[in-house]
């Protein structure tokens, strides 16, 4: 997909301060730190589209972007950070779930998870209920370029392979790396094909 325009249009703090859900919408979820804003970053080739940071708990309100002037690409603050108080965590907790059940044009989300780590509990159990709720989610790996040789897609594999315990079949899946820019495009892709259905009606919004 080419990338004519990538523009931030809000952050809201609540699903009901959205835009307008007028447009087919992919967001970006995943433990604080695993790299979501910096994939937005890749992908639409800006440097300070998203806001990135070390410090885990950047993203803390809910970032819509508009592409194309045709989607909206969302950034939502990770889950699962440690070192908030656990009445902050609830809050952010309650405001991912409710953007997500209620979000009546987001089109796909996209759940990242570092490809160094082994499967934790928090994504697992964030995919099952994904899953419960009827909320098509892909799997995104990232980091792809912090380990050496073939060992990513050793360890993605695994990881599905993992996984296979538990569910029938493998979630779609994507291998990324922001910083070298390794899988950027497949998403797009995906993204560009899934566009290019809702446009002929093939598939609807949730
Ligand atoms: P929150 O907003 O806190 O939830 O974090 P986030 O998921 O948006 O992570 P962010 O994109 O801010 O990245 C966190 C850190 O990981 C930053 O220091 C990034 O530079 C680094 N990082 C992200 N993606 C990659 C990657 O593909 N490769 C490498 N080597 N570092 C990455
Ligand atoms: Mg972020």
């Amino acid at each position: 997909m080419i990338i004519h325009s990538a523009n931030f249009v809000k952050s809201s703090g609540r699903w009901q301060d959205c835009p307008e859900p007028t447009l087919p919408e992919y967001a970006f979820i995943g433990r604080s730190n695993v790299g979501k804003s910096s994939l937005i970053n890749a992908m639409m080739n800006r440097k300070d589209l998203a806001k990135t940071s070390q410090t885990p708990g950047k993203t803390q309100l809910i970032n819509h972007f508009l592409i194309n002037e045709n989607w909206f690409l969302t950034d939502l603050p990770g889950y699962g950070y440690a070192k908030v108080s656990k009445s902050l965590r609830k809050d952010f907790e309650k405001l991912i779930t409710n953007y997500i059940l209620n979000r009546k044009n987001l089109v796909n989300l996209f759940v990242l998870i570092d490809v160094r780590h082994t499967p934790q509990k928090i994504d697992l159990e964030f995919m099952e209920w994904c899953a419960e709720s009827g909320i098509p989610f892909s799997i995104v790996f990232t980091k792809a370029d912090k380990l050496k040789g073939m060992m990513a897609e050793k360890n993605a594999n695994a990881y599905l392979e993992k996984m296979l315990e538990t569910w029938d079949e493998v979630p779609n899946h994507f291998l990324t790396s922001s910083e070298k820019k390794i899988g950027t495009e497949d998403v797009l892709r995906f993204i560009e094909d899934t566009n290019a259905m809702l446009k002929n009606n093939k598939i609807q919004f949730v």
